[in-house]
């Protein structure tokens, strides 16, 4: 009798991951996304857009040279994915071996340990301390000789902590052996970038996505940076069609409108900062953010406060069961009358579930 088909043991045993995406009715912020739109400049390169783009196989090469010149990058040094998502995916396939070890601090964006165990490689993780800062040290001393990916969001998700530039590269040169992606997918809203240092550090990849900033989350568009000689190996593992040709016809618009990325990001650092006030102003334990959300601690409240806020027509996120963030809620900011819809009415929602405002046990910290 046959055995039947069976997965890999490396899938059989890996959790499911599935984003709370259902019904995302309402206010979205929940998911870090832009929600004010996009550039103008794409929906109308959209609306011109023929039946040429659809029936041809889309071309990467000329995407990835716009690209090359809107980064300052030579082409053979940006691959263009279907979303840093399959960035994370390339770099796992092309470097981890079953057995290998991917080194992470957390908590951190979830994809990076999906797809480093789907290989079969081991992840090891690096808890940040009670203020969910950047653990440099701590990553330093976990690096072995089986260390093959590190992957670090800079500023990162769900803390909005970033981490020095000097500390990152101090970790590329600590592990010329591994593959260490710096994922600046909130780079605009925060943080120093380290895209210049980029074919200068042979193990250093940096990506970039038009998820968020960008406004173009739907259409699955990211970029990754990093040696054209480990570029070519990814190359090899990527799909030659892996970036739709609608997302490459529009490209070009979204890069040349940095005014619109401008405006953007100006109305998401002004909703920050009051966001940050109120939690100030009413002692609810909060950290510092450099990206586009903001991570709060809410207790023994958090569920009963998302559940308000979803009676409210607005979605947020609960991080509870991110390592080192029990308890918490992360909040994403739009535009400035989105800000100003989530001020008026987290308080109303806090207010109606009886929330009192209280430090954060040591127990929770990490
Ligand atoms: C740190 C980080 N990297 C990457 C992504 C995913 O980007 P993309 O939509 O380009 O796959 C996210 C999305 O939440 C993220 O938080």
């Amino acid at each position: 009798m046959s055995a039947g088909l069976r997965a890999r043991r490396a899938v059989e045993t890996m959790k499911e991951y599935h984003p709370p995406l259902g019904g995302r009715d309402g206010l979205r912020l929940d998911f870090n996304e832009n929600v004010d739109g996009c550039s103008p400049r794409v929906l109308e390169t959209l609306r011109a857009m023929t039946s040429e783009t659809l029936n041809r196989y889309p071309e990467r090469e000329g995407g990835e040279a716009a690209a090359a010149r809107h980064f300052g990058m030579p082409a053979e040094a940006v691959l263009l994915t279907n979303g840093v998502d399959e960035a994370i995916h390339l770099l796992a396939e092309t470097y981890l071996e079953p057995g290998d070890e991917a080194l992470l601090a957390v908590p951190t964006f979830s994809m990076y340990e999906i797809y480093a165990l789907a290989t079969g490689a081991e992840v090891r993780t690096v808890q940040s301390g009670a203020g969910l800062e950047f653990p440099a040290e701590g990553l330093l001393r976990a690096i072995t000789p089986k260390t093959r990916l590190i992957c670090i969001a800079n500023p990162n998700n769900p803390t909005g902590a970033v981490a020095e530039r000097e500390e990152l590269l101090a970790i590329a040169r600590a592990a010329p052996q591994a593959a260490v992606l710096v994922d600046e997918a909130y780079i605009h809203f925060g943080g120093e970038s380290v895209l210049d240092e980029v074919g200068r550090v042979e193990n250093l990849f940096v990506s970039r996505t038009f998820s968020k900033a960008y406004g173009l989350a739907g259409f699955r568009l990211g970029a990754l940076l990093g040696p054209a000689a480990q570029l070519k190996m990814l190359r090899r593992v990527a799909s030659p069609y892996n970036v739709n040709g609608i997302a490459l016809t529009c490209l070009r618009a979204a890069l040349e409108d940095g005014e619109y990325i401008r405006g953007y990001v100006a109305q998401v650092l002004e909703g920050r900062g009051r966001l940050e006030s109120f939690y100030r102003e009413r002692a609810i334990p909060y950290w510092k953010s450099e990206a586009n959300f903001v991570l709060a601690y809410f207790g023994e409240y958090r569920q009963a406060l998302v559940a308000e806020m979803r009676r409210r027509g607005i979605l947020v996120r609960d991080r509870n069961s991110d390592p080192g963030c029990a308890g918490c809620v992360r909040i994403t900011l739009g535009n400035t009358e989105q800000a100003e819809r989530l001020l008026r009415e987290l308080p109303e929602a806090l207010a109606s579930i009886g929330f009192a405002a209280q430090a954060r046990p040591a127990k929770e910290r990490a």
